[in-house]
């Protein structure tokens, strides 16, 4: 890595100070709130005078790690991340997500893994996800000092009793549930909620619904954010889901890249003589 990093030594002598959960919830129904994920301390860095939230999303294991779904992703993969992301970032409010198997056993189990995701990362909150069944784990965390952001709709963890990765609520009549889940996360005390996979009405009525930041993935612009995975976003992942709008292609331009330096190496044209170590200049 250059010794230029861009990486922040004194977040004091930055002008903007980092959002807050209060902040972030004061902006439900104003100007749309933007969001990220992001995994590393270098992205982080980039993405965060841009973002009002960077979450460090569980969707690393697929993203980075290369594993099929989200449930093979361990607390440990999350901190570490997690560390990384709060080295880029003071600006914006980091979030890191609550990986399978974490939380879902019991308040108290949330809590310890919360709590350790908190004092080991620095991060402000932590997500999980889950409707009105995680109500009271997500009661428990807030009310001992943990901000939690909901998660409803499209479930990735869910995956395997969903069948699939699933758009909810294409029949109307399983929209009473999921706005149920909407106003049983707020009650509990989530600051926020993320919505992935619903269509359009629904997106809309869970906004109209709860009085906290809906933030959208694949959920329309009914919500009050939106949120899209930053390699998805910039084309370094195959997927191109229906909802991600690719406003790059890094994926060309790192195999441009690679193609470019391979055969400069080939052809003994790299290392040149600027990237060359010269002698110590004797005099005489
Ligand atoms: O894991 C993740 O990246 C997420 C976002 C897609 C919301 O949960």
């Amino acid at each position: 890595m250059s010794s230029q990093s861009t990486l922040p030594t004194d977040s004091a002598s930055k002008p903007r100070k980092r959002m807050t959960v209060p902040g972030f919830m004061a902006r439900k129904g104003g100007e749309p709130l933007v969001c990220l994920t992001a995994y590393t301390a270098h992205v982080a860095n980039l993405l965060d005078k841009r973002c009002d939230l960077l979450l460090v999303g569980d969707s690393l294991g697929m993203v980075i790690h290369g594993m099929p779904n989200t449930l093979g992703v361990t607390l440990d993969h999350m901190i570490m991340h997690g560390q990384g992301v709060m080295r880029g970032a003071d600006k914006a409010l980091v979030v890191v997500d609550m990986p399978f198997g974490s939380f879902e056993e019991s308040p108290e189990i949330a809590f310890r893994n919360a709590a350790r995701v908190v004092k080991e990362t620095g991060c402000a909150a932590v997500k999980l996800e889950g409707g009105a069944e995680m109500a009271p784990t997500i009661r428990h965390l807030t009310r001992r000092g943990i901000p939690v952001m909901g998660h409803i709709g499209l479930m990735p963890q869910s995956l395997n009793t969903m069948g699939g990765f699933k758009v909810a609520g294409r029949d109307e009549r399983d929209w009473q549930q999921i706005i149920q889940d909407a106003r049983e996360v707020e009650k509990a005390g989530a600051f926020s909620v993320v919505v992935e996979g619903v269509t359009e009405p629904l997106a809309q009525r869970i906004t109209d619904a709860v009085s906290i930041p809906t933030v959208g993935i694949g959920a329309s612009a009914q919500c009050d954010g939106q949120i899209l995975v930053f390699e998805d976003m910039v084309g370094l992942f195959p997927r191109v889901p229906t909802f991600v709008k690719r406003y790059g292609n890094m994926q060309e331009m790192i195999e441009e890249v690679a193609d470019a330096y391979a055969e400069e190496v080939r052809a003994r044209r790299f290392p040149g003589d600027d990237h060359v170590y010269t002698l110590n200049k004797r005099d005489g």
